[in-house]
């Protein structure tokens, strides 16, 4: 049975949508990355409510949604020219960027920084519910804090409760991992998570962008990452994930050897493992592996596998962002093979 929160994106719902969150209601919407846990960005108990809805720790920050760069100098100060620049070539699209915060953004959306993580969303619904709104959207992923970020409608009405009146239903996502976040609030720009925009195509901007060590899952013991977010164990199933490392011929046999496991694949190698307990292929390209991963991870534990295995993909272009969630989904497990 469909949940009767799901309502499909028409302007009447786009408009309840709206007002719920003029009202200091929380709303589920489709971004191009993942779907949305939306609030009202200026209203500091509506954000708040995000936190208690998705169990998420009080000091991991919301990233605020705005229809246009035009809107930055509101909620940001000393913006360099590379922020503008960034969005001249990305936005809007799957990018966030982290600047010095004003005034109006309140603390429960910063939590307790001096900065602020703001981002323009491509999807059409995401910006036609902006434009309804008229404030910036407060929203994470709309997923329970840990869980892998939902990329369907369905995955957000499974994880939130009756806290969330309205999950607007735009398809499955594009995209399918969240956004690239680059901080341009210190004296070089860095990347804090990979995501849909390459540091290829940052660099190509932007010049130089230092890595978060966190990106690789390296930080040294006691050192934080830049990202609050990045330190939880994130984007997790609760099968353990367990990532190769070695030739593809390696991988696969060693796929195949394992009983009643969950195995990660590509297209065309689905018939190769006759004792798994359950198999997905991933797609051929690194967009259709970072379309497909979340769902995939969703679908492992629903058909109850122990543990996932899954062969360690390349770190370049987007593959860098599948790199980076399933090393937090395997808790940095790599074994080699
Ligand atoms: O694609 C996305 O970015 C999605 C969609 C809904 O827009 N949102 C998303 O939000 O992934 P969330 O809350 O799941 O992840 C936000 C990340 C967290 O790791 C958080 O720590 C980081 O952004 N973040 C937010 N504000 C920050 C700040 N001021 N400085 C550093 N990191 C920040
Ligand atoms: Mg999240």
């Amino acid at each position: 049975m469909t949940d009767p929160r799901i309502l499909p994106p028409t302007p009447e719902n786009i408009e309840k949508a709206a007002r719920l969150i003029r009202a200091g209601a929380l709303v589920a919407f489709p971004t191009e990355t993942v779907y949305g846990l939306g609030a009202n960005g200026f209203d500091g108990a509506a954000c708040r409510a995000i936190y208690a809805a998705k169990g998420r720790p009080s000091d991991n920050p919301l990233i605020l949604h705005i229809p246009q760069a035009s809107g930055l100098p509101a909620l940001c100060r000393e913006i360099p020219e590379k922020a503008y620049a960034l969005c001249e070539a990305f936005a809007p699209g799957p990018l966030t960027l982290v600047l010095k915060k004003t005034a109006a953004v309140p603390n429960a959306v910063s939590a307790g920084l001096d900065t602020v993580a703001v981002r323009i969303p491509s999807h059409p619904v995401a910006r036609a519910l902006l434009k309804a709104c008229g404030v910036p959207i407060a929203a994470p992923s709309a997923n329970k804090s840990g869980s892998p970020s939902p990329t369907t409608a369905a995955h957000v009405a499974a994880d939130i409760g009756a806290e969330l009146p309205l999950i607007l239903d735009g398809g499955p996502c594009g995209v399918g991992l969240e956004s690239t976040i680059v901080s341009l609030s210190g004296p070089v720009p860095k990347l804090l998570r990979p995501g849909g925009i390459s540091l290829e195509a940052l660099e190509a901007v932007i010049g130089p962008v230092e890595v978060d060590g966190a990106v690789f899952g390296q930080l040294p013991e006691g050192v934080a990452p830049a990202a609050p977010g990045m330190k939880y164990r994130h984007y997790a199933p609760m099968a353990e994930v367990i990532l190769l490392n070695g030739t593809r011929e390696n991988v696969l046999n060693y796929m195949a050897e394992q009983k009643g496991a969950g195995v990660l694949c590509h297209d065309g190698e689905e018939g190769l493992f006759p004792s798994a307990g359950h198999v997905i292929s991933l797609g051929g390209t690194q967009e259709s592996a970072a379309r497909r991963l979340f769902a995939a991870l969703r679908e492992m534990d629903a058909a109850g596998v122990p543990r996932i295995y899954c062969g360690l993909p390349d770190k370049s272009g987007v593959g860098l962002a599948v790199y980076n969630r399933l090393l937090k989904a395997a808790a940095g497990r790599v074994m080699e093979c």
